[in-house]
């Protein structure tokens, strides 16, 4: 769901905190299945690249939805107790995302393929830091 609503002057409350970073990781598991279709070739090798810039960018975004400590949906605690390491796994994550942009500018799908498992990790830290295990 798409809403803007007005600029109302006040404080985003912590439930505001939840759903915004919400909308920021099923962006990250909208990209990550977009690029997975583009990898299998179910979908346009043009926006290959463009599928992981989006999804570095996304992890950046994160970065900063994340640093408002507000318990709620499915994240843990450690989030903030660990925040160095948290940080780290999506930085990790921004960066891995960018070199697989610029392998997939310089040396095609295949080469892409080849690399996208080990960079796009993302359950490490949901068993980790989320209720979300195993996915
Ligand atoms: C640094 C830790 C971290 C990494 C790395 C990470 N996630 Fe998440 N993800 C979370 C946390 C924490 C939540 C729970 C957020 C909440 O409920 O408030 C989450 C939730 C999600 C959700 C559920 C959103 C919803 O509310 O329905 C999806 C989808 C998701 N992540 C996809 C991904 C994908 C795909 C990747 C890998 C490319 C990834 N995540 C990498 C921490 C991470």
């Amino acid at each position: 769901m798409f809403v803007l609503l007005p600029v109302s002057g006040r404080a985003a409350s912590d439930i505001d905190a939840v759903t915004y970073r919400r909308h920021v990781m099923k962006t990250m598991g909208e990209q990550v299945a977009a690029l997975g279709m583009v990898l299998q070739k179910n979908g346009p090798a043009e926006n290959a690249a463009l599928h992981a810039r989006t999804i570095a960018l996304t992890a950046q975004t994160a970065l900063k939805a994340f640093e408002i400590k507000a318990a709620g949906g499915e994240a843990k605690e450690g989030i903030w107790r660990n925040w160095p390491d948290f940080a780290k796994r999506l930085k990790a994550l921004a960066d891995g995302a960018n070199d697989l942009a610029v392998i997939g500018e310089r040396d095609g799908l295949e080469a892409m393929q080849a690399k996208a498992m080990t960079v796009l990790t993302c359950k490490s830290c949901h068993d980790t830091y989320t209720l979300r295990q195993g996915r």
